[in-house]
């Protein structure tokens, strides 16, 4: 009886467990069949990630594009379950209609701690909500006239064209992107906290060791989210060993420099102050000394790796693209001979406002190489996406900016090509929908230095469009890139620089 009644079970058990197999690997594999990211049981996507971290921003465009409305599903173990998506239906959903629903989240906001600490783009509800409204008085438009005038014409003239002048007179190779760096560093130091760190000065080697650990903290802390094993970087980073060690030493490197910062302006409080963003957070006094060196970090990595990102692919775009070239050439001239300007006289605002050919051909390329080239929300509640997708709480959503670029749905048959007529009407240039193009995000949280960020890439490169011709060496091949919080190139643009030849 006894031997019967085990047998029972026994044969309940293996039957109830053979079910369930059944069922699992029936329903993974029905999901496999589904396009998108292919499932596999127990792994999940993990086969394909591995297979393809090394191109992320391709493998995931294919996944979104195979889909019927650009959303594709993605699980792997870890309890790393989202969704990423190219639907402007549902960028807009996440970023304005159910804003409150998709903060930055938990997880996000861990991975990226340690670099950005609780600065603007690792924070959310009220410390993000205070920092944004301190900051938005910076970017008005008195603020923005007088940055151009006094920070981008002057870095202009007494840095960016000497350097370019030396390379074509030595006639040496030079990494267009370090030198875009150096400038947006130079800048973005001047007019946020009113130091001047001559990146672009002298020999160009200044703040070279900062301008590397900058780099490293970026790529090592984006690199925590493509680990195979989800959390495996807490344990390298509890033994300081491999990339958690050269991370803790970057990290070192960057706080030691927002922290001389803030030194030097706490001494100097009792002297008058300029009325610069740093001076806005240090007016208040419930900011600590660690508040405002996030806040530091987190406005370099704004207004130094964007900028040089979007110019670096520019440039490259641009070099076989005489027809472009010619084009802004053109627009230049019109400018100048409208206002009674030389080639090397700096362009006011308002001259910057009438360029509107150059505006459509810098926001093409940056459609096909947003220099953000994903971004990730945190799903609180369980949600139906406009498209129909299911998002589970606790769930990931990246919005994928880079494969928005490339949908044939939002940008017609052409969607690859590189053509800035697709932003104009009768030669004025036409803002695209935010949800359609979130290269600056959009919505409450988009960002703050947008306009600023147009003037200094146009007056960059009119100034030096008008000034050099820029050999880039090997044009024909596509840069690789390194997967960081921005799209930079992995080798940099090496570039001849040639004086251009003016009839
Ligand atoms: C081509 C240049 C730029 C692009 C494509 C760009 C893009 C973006 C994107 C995608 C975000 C959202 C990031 C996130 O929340 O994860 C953002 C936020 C932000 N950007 Fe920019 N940016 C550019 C230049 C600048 C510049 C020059 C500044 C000025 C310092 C700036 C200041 C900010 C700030 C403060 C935020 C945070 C906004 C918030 O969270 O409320 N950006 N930007």
């Amino acid at each position: 009886m006894e031997l019967q009644l085990f047998s029972l079970q026994y044969f309940l058990i293996v039957s109830l467990l053979s079910l369930y197999l059944y069922f699992y690997v029936y329903s993974a594999y029905k999901k496999s069949r589904k396009p998108g990211f292919k499932h596999y049981p127990l792994v999940g996507v993990l086969p394909g990630f591995i297979k393809n971290r090394h191109r992320i921003l391709e493998w995931t465009t294919e996944a979104v594009k195979a889909c019927p409305t650009n959303s594709a599903v993605f699980q792997r173990p870890g309890r790393v379950h989202g969704v990423f998506t190219a639907n402007p239906s549902n960028v807009e959903y996440i970023l304005k209609t159910n804003f409150e629903n998709y903060p930055k989240g938990e997880r996000f906001l861990s991975v990226l701690e340690d670099f950005l600490g609780q600065g603007i783009f690792n924070s959310d509800g009220e410390l993000w909500k205070v920092q944004r409204k301190t900051a938005s008085y910076e970017f008005n438009t008195k603020s923005l006239r007088n940055f151009v005038i006094e920070n981008v014409s002057s870095e202009i003239s007494a840095r960016l064209v000497p350097t370019l002048t030396k390379a074509a007179e030595t006639e040496q190779v030079l990494d267009l992107q370090d030198v875009l760096e150096r400038f947006a560093f130079d800048n973005i130091c001047k007019v946020a906290f009113n130091v001047d760190p001559g990146c672009l000065e002298g020999d160009g080697t200044a703040g070279s060791e900062f301008m590397r650990a900058f780099e490293d903290a970026a790529t090592l802390s984006a690199g925590r989210f493509r680990y195979v094993i989800a959390n495996l970087w807490k344990i390298k980073k509890f033994f300081n060993i491999g990339s958690e060690r050269k991370l803790k030493k970057s990290i070192q490197v960057v706080h030691d420099f927002a922290n001389h910062i803030i030194r030097s302006r706490m001494e100097a409080k009792v002297e008058k102050l300029d009325d610069d963003l740093l001076s806005r957070f240090i007016g208040n006094s419930d900011n600590s000394p660690e508040f405002l060196r996030d806040i530091i970090i987190s406005f370099i990595l704004a207004g130094r790796d964007t900028t040089s990102s979007a110019l670096s692919w520019f440039f490259w775009l641009l070099s076989s693209r005489p027809d472009v070239e010619r084009n802004i050439l053109k627009e230049l001239e019109t400018i100048r001979k409208q206002n009674g300007k030389n080639i090397g006289d700096t362009y006011s605002f308002d001259e910057l406002r009438e360029m509107h050919y150059l505006q459509a051909a810098i926001s093409e390329s940056m459609r096909l190489y947003p220099p953000v080239p994903i971004d990730t929300k945190n799903c609180l509640n369980d949600d139906i996406l406009p498209d129909g997708t299911f998002i589970g709480k606790g769930w990931f959503i990246t919005y994928h900016v880079y494969a928005m670029g490339r949908m044939e749905a939002i940008w017609g048959e052409n969607c690859n090509k590189f053509v800035p007529e697709r932003w104009l009407e009768n030669g004025i240039y036409r803002q695209e929908n935010q949800f359609r193009y979130p290269v600056f995000q959009a919505g409450p949280r988009i960002c703050l230095g947008k306009d600023m960020a147009y003037i200094q890439m146009k007056s960059i490169a009119a100034s030096v469009i008008e000034r050099f011709v820029m050999d880039v060496q090997d044009k024909d091949t596509c840069p690789k890139y390194v997967a960081s919080l921005t799209i930079r190139m992995k080798y940099g643009l090496p570039v001849k620089v040639k004086e251009r030849c003016v009839d």
